[in-house]
């Protein structure tokens, strides 16, 4: 239900749904909602959902990658960055076109503009630490509102682009 904020689980790697559930459950990743149920959850029933939910398909995104040209805001920080403030264009850890790589980095491309600014911003606003050596902190910290805007509606319109194909 991305509009309403809430992210796509089906076709996520089920080894970062689990680590998502620890972090909730501990409360490295701060949420009202998702905390009470994280904490609820046993390993085995962890486990068992975050396989079942990793089964399902990811929608079709277009895979943009750092060779692309770049136009406006959002794009730019995707594929270039902004190396004069230290940030890296986020393909470079999430993929091209934000699909997610391995376990550790997660798809951008497929979730909600909302889902993906929340996110940011609870990096920005220190609900969410749960990141290996603070990687998204110590981007998100960096961006402002308007490219927390820009960027966020960047990767979500890349999985509306790739559906259609
Ligand atoms: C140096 C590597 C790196 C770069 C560059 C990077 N990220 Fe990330 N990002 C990560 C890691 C690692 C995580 C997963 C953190 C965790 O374990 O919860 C993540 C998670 C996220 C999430 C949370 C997704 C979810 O479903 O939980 C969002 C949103 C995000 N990144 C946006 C961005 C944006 C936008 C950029 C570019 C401005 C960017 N990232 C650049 C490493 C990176």
């Amino acid at each position: 239900m991305g509009a309403a904020g809430f992210p796509r689980l089906g076709g996520l790697s089920a080894e970062y749904m689990k680590k998502q559930l620890t972090d909730f459950a501990s409360g490295e990743r701060a949420n009202p909602i998702m905390q009470p149920i994280a904490a609820a959850l046993s390993a085995e029933e962890a486990h068992a959902v975050s396989t079942m939910l990793a089964d399902k398909p990811w929608p079709a995104v277009e895979r943009v990658g750092r060779a692309a040209a770049a136009l406006g805001v959002g794009e730019i920080l995707a594929l270039r960055g902004a190396w004069e403030r230290n940030i890296p264009e986020c393909v470079a850890c999430h993929g091209p076109g934000g699909v997610g790589v391995g376990e550790a980095f997660p798809p951008l491309a497929g979730q909600s503009t909302q889902y993906i600014a929340a996110q940011l911003n609870a990096w920005r606003q220190g609900a969410r630490n749960n990141d290996p050596n603070d990687l998204m902190g110590h981007i998100a910290r960096k961006l402002t509102d308007a490219e927390v805007g820009a960027v966020a509606q960047y990767f979500a319109g890349l999985a509306e682009k790739g559906a259609g194909q």
